[in-house]
């Protein structure tokens, strides 16, 4: 019997990986080309109210969205003018540092008046803010990844797959411990075999690792293939399919509440035959991924997390160095050094899985 205090809904408090709180990393909020200059989104992250504009100079900018005047809200009917965002209640100006930069039946501005502002990033045709649990400054840049800016492939915008899932009923925590379940491979996604780990590598602040996988195809029952992938705190995750045509993937997770986030899925492939419009395999696998994806969700959505799994000896391994990599971006979390998995490795003996059900 698994014990209530085990056991964590998803998205629910309680004790074990900390859902009540957000991890400080990167989180998408946007693609770059949704986002046009003088472009004003509404956000709300983080259990927060945020604003995403566009400044005329072509710099996206996150601010807390209720303006400290009397309470309007940015997103909705703000505009921009120049870097600034105007308030649509009583026209005060906000610069993209947050600061009050006008107030335009006043003499000056207020000086000591300012609202919250995000580092924002735009990098693999993404919007990216940094989300930071004390409200500190990034300790590291988000990865830039050369599929996205390489003639050989595609672009994401307007040939690859940009797909939002919004508001889906889980954390990034569960998206993120899809790349140490090597054994979810065959039965939620198809493919041929089990999975097996070539490699696990945590780093700071990087997770990479490697799944040998085999795929089914209309043509041939079982294609091996690998899927090697990085994680980079809680926000983000990017893997490529390779093995039947060379396929990235970005795999973003925001979180709206501790109970509910959006998440986002960019895909491009390979450019095999120097066409101008994908077709054939590249067009099917880039389309195909939003369909792996559906397969994950309902899955995600309606799972419990429990903070004690009943695992067998290697996934208890790869559980335990996922999960405690993971709780270094936490609230409470610090830097910890943790092993690595080498395809090589000897077994793991039964005492991985004690280990893995004490943490
Ligand atoms: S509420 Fe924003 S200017 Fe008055
Ligand atoms: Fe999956």
């Amino acid at each position: 019997m698994v014990r209530s205090d085990e056991v964590e809904m998803a998205g629910a408090s309680g004790s074990g990986v900390a859902f009540h709180e957000f991890a400080s990393s990167w989180y998408q909020v946007a693609w770059s080309h949704e986002l046009a200059v003088g472009a004003v989104v509404p956000l709300r992250y983080f259990g927060r109210e945020l604003v995403l504009y566009r400044g005329e100079d072509g710099t996206p900018v996150v601010l807390d969205a209720i303006c400290p005047h009397l309470g309007a809200h940015l997103g909705h009917g703000g505009c921009v003018s120049g870097g600034d965002i105007v308030c649509p209640f009583h026209g005060w100006r906000w610069g993209g540092d947050g600061s009050n930069v006008e107030i335009p039946y006043a003499r000056r501005p207020n000086k000591a008046a300012r609202i919250g502002s995000y580092p924002v990033r735009e990098v693999n045709g993404c919007v990216l803010m940094w989300f930071d649990h004390d409200d500190a400054e990034p300790t590291w840049e988000p990865p830039r990844f050369e599929e996205f800016y390489s003639a050989d492939y595609f672009a994401l915008s307007p040939h690859g797959t940009a797909h939002i899932w919004k508001n889906v009923g889980f954390a990034p925590q569960h998206v993120m411990e899809n790349s140490a379940d090597f054994a979810h491979f065959k039965f939620v996604h198809k493919n041929a075999e089990i999975a097996v780990i070539d490699y696990v590598r945590p780093d700071w602040p990087v997770f990479r690792y490697q799944m040998a996988t085999t795929y089914r195809t209309p043509e041939e029952p079982s294609v091996p293939g690998e899927l090697p992938g990085e994680m980079w705190g809680l926000g983000l995750l990017m893997f490529r399919v390779l093995g039947v045509h060379d396929t990235t993937q970005l795999v973003t997770v925001t979180p709206i509440d501790e109970a509910h986030s959006d998440l986002r899925i960019s895909v491009v492939s390979r450019n095999t035959d120097g066409t101008e419009v994908p077709d054939g395999m590249a067009l099917r696998i880039m389309r195909h991924q939003i369909k792996e994806i559906e397969r994950d969700l309902p899955i995600w959505e309606n799972m419990a997390y429990l903070n004690r799994p009943l695992l067998t000896p290697d996934e208890a391994k790869a559980f335990r160095i996922l999960r405690a990599w993971t709780r270094q971006f936490y609230p409470g979390g610090e830097r910890v050094e943790l092993e690595s998995i080498e395809r090589d490795d000897p077994q793991p003996a039964d005492s991985d899985l004690a280990d893995a059900r004490r943490e």
